[in-house]
């Protein structure tokens, strides 16, 4: 189907536009009264995002209340973890939690590679039912976190400051370590792939726990699976997000992806020269910001906007929406984005 806003899609293509286009990451889920509603209505997270309906309803409401250029599908990307065979729960105020962990070589009989059109089969079913609601006023984005990202909760079995088990085990055990990752890849690759064929107009790939690896490690424990992903991926455009690899820009911009993330540490003058022209960037206000004054909204949005020169620019926040941002606020700043023209 002919997409009526497809100016992310236009940018990712090099076409030249009439304005930048936004969305925000976590902008489905966080913020949104109206998501809170529909919540409350079942048990917690994993059974809103299981049931298909809920999921597509939560995906489109920041289209229709923010008015966002693109929807990203209702989900998490602990879900890969649970389908290859370790389920999480999501503790209320704590995040996730994994009853069992991969910490030795025997561990690994635990985990296999899924059959992801039958294990992820709701998420598939979810990018269905969003692409019919969506009836293509926007693009829908798919993704998955990286495996180093996967890794590190399969390992720790939680969130954490430091996750120093999961660090730990790539100076204790890399062959398992490696063993993992690769499995983690392959899944990935499945899962992604899946969700193009169900409608994903382009995917992308979150390395949240990127920034606390050493540029050696992250090398050989992130960037090569992700670039096994890149090069798996070529049905649509892939965004590669990696918080806090600032010190891999410039192999960022070898990959063959079409969008690079940065988050607000990264300054955009600097990252346009080591990552290169030939991707687009995306990003990169500091979440916070949304927590000033309007008049402060205007002021650093602008700046934001200003340094990447309106040129092959995805607009979008430095990493996820806080869930205290007032809706008004992140409006107003996609109202910004959107006024700003070319
Ligand atoms: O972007 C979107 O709005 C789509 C949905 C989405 C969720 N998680 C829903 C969610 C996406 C893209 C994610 C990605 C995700 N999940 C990441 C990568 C992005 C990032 O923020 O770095 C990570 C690291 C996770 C793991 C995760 N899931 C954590 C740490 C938590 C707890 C804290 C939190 O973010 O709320 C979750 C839970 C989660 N994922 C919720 C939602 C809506 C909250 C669950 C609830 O309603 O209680």
């Amino acid at each position: 189907m002919q997409l009526k806003n497809d100016l992310l899609l236009r940018v990712i293509k090099g076409e030249k536009v009439e304005r930048t286009p936004v969305w925000l990451m976590r902008q489905a889920g966080r913020i949104l009264p109206e998501y809170r509603a529909v919540r409350n209505s079942v048990s917690g997270f994993i059974e809103l995002a299981k049931s298909p309906d809920l999921a597509a309803e939560v995906t489109i409401q920041p289209v229709d209340i923010l008015g966002v250029d693109a929807a990203i599908i209702f989900s998490d990307i602990l879900v890969i973890p649970e389908a290859m065979g370790l389920p999480y729960e999501m503790v209320e105020k704590r995040g996730p939690w994994f009853p069992a962990t991969i910490r030795s070589a025997s561990d690994l009989k635990k985990v296999h590679v899924p059959d992801v059109k039958d294990s992820l089969s709701y998420v598939l079913d979810a990018i269905k039912i969003t692409k019919k609601g969506l009836n293509g006023r926007v693009p829908l984005i798919g993704f998955a976190g990286a495996p180093w990202t996967i890794f590190a909760y399969m390992v720790e079995g939680s969130g954490s400051k430091t996750f120093s088990t999961a660090r730990a085990m790539l100076y204790q055990e890399p062959v398992l370590a490696h063993t993992l990752l690769e499995m983690i890849t392959i899944s990935t690759v499945k899962y992604l792939k899946a969700q193009i064929e169900a409608g994903a107009n382009l995917v992308q790939i979150f390395d949240s726990w990127a920034g606390i690896l050493p540029p050696d490690h992250y090398r050989e424990f992130s960037l090569r699976y992700i670039e096994t992903i890149c090069n798996a991926i070529t049905e649509v455009p892939v965004t590669v997000f990696a918080k806090g690899a600032f010190f891999a820009r410039r192999e960022m911009g070898q990959l063959s992806c079409d969008v690079v993330g940065l988050d607000w540490n990264m300054e955009v003058t600097e990252s346009r020269a080591m990552i290169g022209d030939n991707k687009v960037l995306q990003g990169n206000l500091d979440p916070a910001a949304l927590y000033g004054s309007e008049e402060s909204i205007r002021e650093s949005t602008g700046r934001m906007l200003e340094s990447f020169k309106g040129a092959r620019h995805i607009a979008n926040l430095g990493h996820g929406l806080y869930p205290d941002l007032d809706p008004g606020k992140v409006k107003l700043f996609v109202d910004l984005v959107k006024e700003s023209f070319h």
